[in-house]
């Protein structure tokens, strides 16, 4: 089991988070894009999603596409989405089946669907190309209980599932590999705000209480978290006992039909597991989920994520399953509001750092991890170059019209 993490908040630590410059700062984004969303693991689907041959995913994130695709011999592989011709995606589509072979939209080259260049079109105006050197450019993959992660530059991480050992007992019973796709695809939605302000609002439950009445109707005092250690954090809200009042988690604990094999607390618990530096995957009675966030600039964040239906799945647990999204929506409109005010208040001219709590330090133990990739984030201006780049953000919000 995962140790818990509880027991080691210190009586006295830095409550002052990351420096407001930190979030709207255009070349710390490209470092945070390279060493951070380039260089670990980032969860692209699972494998269910792509039953059958020639089922596909693309994904492109912070200026790379990714392509997952399942081949004849029933493999999943990974590639860049990126013709060795000129360039243009090989598949413009988010998710499909490409039966036979991928042909890119530009010129018509052929590839198959373990990669290799079938032939170019027009073969006779160019040399003779080898497939497999001319094939689609394989990325790194590792398969996590059934969930594709892939890299696009080797990092300082383990295999997933290493980084994830601590949690082997606790999400047996959930039988992952066996989650089925819902047909819904994959949700994203776009945030006015830095990246990090996502991950900080989602790293404590300090604010449950009082932002989320639905979670808070579920949880009462029963949620607790446990801080970022090792490049995964825990928590977990069990549910609390007496009369829910909100109409959905009423309805969601009177009708709740959670999986079979469960324990009695995984049966009435919500179970978070959090996977540096920008996943969470969601572990319910009734389904699995995860969401993940991704820069596009230093003000404009994409969210992402699915849910997932057991194997079991009946019509019960089906509108279990119906309640506990929607419950989950309310959670994530409430929290967009939060993180876009926080984000919008490093800008004030007012704004003098923040004072965390003993239950935001979760958000702490992630600036610390992000501190150790970034040690400039220690200090209060950014270097010569980084604060040139600041400037120039501040001069032309000021020119900006109101
Ligand atoms: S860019 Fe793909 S065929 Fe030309
Ligand atoms: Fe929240």
């Amino acid at each position: 089991m995962r140790e818990n993490h509880r027991l080691e908040i210190p009586n006295q630590w830095d409550r002052s988070g990351l420096p407001a410059w930190s979030f709207f700062n255009s070349e710390l984004l490209q470092e945070e894009k390279d060493l951070l969303f380039r260089r670990h693991w980032q969860l692209i689907c699972h494998q269910n999603d792509l039953p059958e041959v020639g089922d596909f995913v693309t994904w492109d994130l912070v200026g790379e596409r990714a392509l997952v695709i399942r081949g004849r011999d029933g493999q999943l592989r990974a590639f860049h989405n990126l013709c060795r011709h000129r360039g243009s995606r090989v598949i413009a589509k988010n998710s499909g089946n490409c039966r036979s072979s991928i042909i890119c939209p530009f010129h018509g080259w052929a590839y198959n669907i373990d990669g290799t260049l079938r032939g170019a079109a027009q073969p006779s105006s160019l040399p003779t190309l080898d497939p497999v050197k001319y094939g689609l450019k394989p990325l790194e993959m590792d398969l996590w209980n059934g969930f594709v992660f892939i890299r696009f530059q080797s990092g300082p991480q383990p295999p997933v599932s290493q980084m994830l050992d601590g949690f082997t007992q606790e999400i047996k019973n959930y039988d992952l590999p066996n989650l089925r796709s819902t047909g819904r695809g994959f949700w994203t939605d776009e945030i006015a705000a830095n990246w990090k302000c996502v991950r900080d609002v989602d790293n404590e439950g300090y604010h449950v209480p009082m932002a989320h009445p639905g979670l808070q109707d579920l949880f009462g005092k029963n949620y607790h978290d446990e801080p970022l250690k090792n490049g995964t954090s825990r928590s977990l809200g069990q549910f609390r006992e007496g009369a829910a009042q909100l109409w959905s988690v009423r309805n969601y604990t009177a009708l709740l039909k959670p999986k079979n094999s469960l324990t009695a607390t995984q049966k009435s618990s919500w179970l978070y597991i959090g996977i540096f530096p920008n996943l969470v995957i969601g572990l319910y009675p009734d389904s699995v989920n995860f969401y993940q966030e991704y820069p596009v600039d230093y003000n404009k964040t994409i969210q992402r994520g699915s849910t997932y239906k057991f194997a079991d799945e009946d019509r019960q647990m089906r509108l279990s399953r119906y309640l506990s999204m929607r419950i989950d929506r309310l959670t994530s409109q409430e929290d967009e509001q939060l993180i876009t005010w926080t984000w919008e208040a490093a800008l004030s001219s007012a704004y003098d750092g923040v004072i965390l709590s003993d239950l935001e330090y979760g958000v702490k133990a992630y600036h610390d991890a992000l501190r150790q990739h970034f040690p400039v984030l220690d200090g209060p201006e950014p270097p010569f170059q980084l604060l040139k780049a600041q400037n120039n953000h501040l001069i032309a919000s000021r020119l900006k019209p109101d």
